[in-house]
């Protein structure tokens, strides 16, 4: 991609999509490395936590995953194959640093370097993501995000990765995420590291933040100036369920809860007025100059986009937000299928917040595919999931939303969490058996579309 890809203005071709539109895949470490304990990595949050009897709902673990620590060039030629011009991969930070912090472990490093270099020999530019969720135990140990202390030694591991790779890697992605790390990891328990504090939610968030605002001025320090750095946030597009007064506000406080505990502070430098009281915050929590370290300025937003949810205000009123019931076709997750959110939600980020770029970092969904008897796999829901979908993207651009590239989630099927591997989110299918991949016909038309810019869109 070139230099002014991350310009605001962006002119868009008769396709609907810009000329420098990014056509991409995503996956993440854990989800797809396997190698839990190869050529010295550490121990991660999601190692143990995948080894608790009852945490997976098959009783998998991410141990072999899709052994794409040993199969990554087949990986990236199927990449190639796609017509893909862009991959969002996740660093495994106890691959790099096995305790954390200090030591590095130069063969975690070293596969990274060889993961790029495969990429640009294929004409793939890569998207990094620091933080997919997989944080070094030995720094849970010390209390995790939890401790002040991580959002320093996440700067060092910026800093690690940007050293060795930032002449050749021009897209920078901090954090995956954190509210799903907040919510699923300390309030709800149900991904790593398991716990079920709601008194963690302002604690483990700006901890997070903070960690995003150090790293980013620590990749400012070390990249040249064409990089450009961002963080992927998860959006839903939040509806409410009536149009009773209660109704939405409840809507408002879900949307404070989810959405704007993140971006306020990164656009605006502040926590939402109206969420703050509902969330403790220790007295020595927030000090002097973390809010402007959080809101230093970034070229690109991530929006990471599966679903709607539709919200009622529960027994204890609009403070309490609750979801109903979803009213459309679902996903193997129970995700409502709603293309025309993701219009909406890429319309507001620009209207409230004005990101100079924005990218759908993750939109995809899982279905219970097979392969049939002639060795295709006919995943027409998929298909049609991603097209909608794109076809939102598009008429975002046409409002002129600056959106500069579309990551299908995901790349393969994978480890999908505290799910084990029973959902199947890949444009290519893992036959775990034997690790192979065998492209789906949702594939074949990503391809199409990528390779055409956009044009296939509506065939
Ligand atoms: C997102 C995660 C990604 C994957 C998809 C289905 O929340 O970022 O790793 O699990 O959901």
């Amino acid at each position: 991609m070139s230099e002014d890809a991350c310009a605001t203005q962006i002119t868009i071709t008769e396709t609907g999509f810009p000329a420098e539109f990014a056509w991409g895949a995503a996956t993440a470490a854990y989800q797809i490395e396997g190698a839990a304990a190869a050529d010295g990595k550490g121990e991660s949050i999601w190692d143990r936590f995948s080894h608790t009897p009852g945490a997976i709902g098959d009783g998998s673990t991410g141990d072999v995953a899709c052994d794409h620590y040993r199969l990554w060039q087949d990986d990236l030629d199927l990449l190639a194959s796609l017509r893909l011009n862009a991959y969002r991969f996740s660093v495994s930070w106890p691959r790099v640093f096995p305790e954390g912090r200090g030591a590095i472990n130069p063969a975690g490093l070293d596969f990274y370097d060889r993961l790029v270099e495969g990429l640009l020999a294929r004409g793939i530019a890569p998207f990094i993501t620091l933080y997919h969720w997989d944080l070094p135990q030995a720094l849970q140990e010390k209390g995790g995000w939890e401790n002040r202390d991580t959002a320093f030694y996440f700067a060092d591991f910026a800093l690690a990765l940007a050293r060795r790779l930032g002449d050749r890697v021009g897209r920078w992605i901090t954090h995956n995420e954190p509210h799903v790390v907040v919510y699923e990891g300390y309030v709800k328990g149900d991904k790593a590291p398991g716990i079920r504090k709601p008194s963690l939610i302002l604690p483990i968030s700006h901890h997070l933040l903070l960690s995003h605002g150090a790293a980013t001025e620590a990749l400012r320090s070390e990249l040249p100036e064409t990089a450009r750095i961002g963080i992927t946030l998860n959006f839903a597009d939040i509806e409410p369920a009536t149009d009773r007064e209660a109704d939405i506000q409840a809507a408002r406080v879900r949307d404070g809860l989810w959405h704007r505990l993140y971006l306020d502070p990164l656009y605006h430098g502040a926590y939402p007025e109206d969420i703050l009281p509902l969330v403790s915050a220790p007295p020595d929590l927030i000090r002097d100059g973390d809010l402007e370290r959080i809101a230093t300025p970034t070229d690109f937003l991530g929006v990471n986009y599966y679903t709607r949810s539709i919200i009622r205000a529960g027994r204890n009123g609009p403070d309490d937000p609750r979801s109903v019931p979803p009213r459309g076709a679902l996903t193997t997750m129970r995700w409502e299928v709603y293309p025309e959110g993701l219009t909406h939600v890429l319309r507001r980020l620009r209207d409230d917040y004005s990101p100079k770029a924005l990218y759908v970092t993750e939109n995809g969904a899982a279905y219970p595919d097979s392969v049939a008897p002639d060795g295709r796999i006919y995943d027409t829901q998929r298909e049609t999931y991603i097209r909608r979908h794109l076809q939102a993207t598009r008429d975002a651009l046409a409002e002129g939303v600056p959106v500069r590239g579309y990551f299908v989630w995901s790349l393969m099927d994978n480890f999908e969490w505290q799910h084990g591997y029973a959902p199947r989110f890949g444009v290519a299918y893992t036959d775990y058996a034997t690790q192979q991949r065998i492209p789906k016909e949702s594939a074949r038309f990503l391809a199409a579309v990528a390779a055409t810019n956009g044009d296939a869109l509506d065939e």
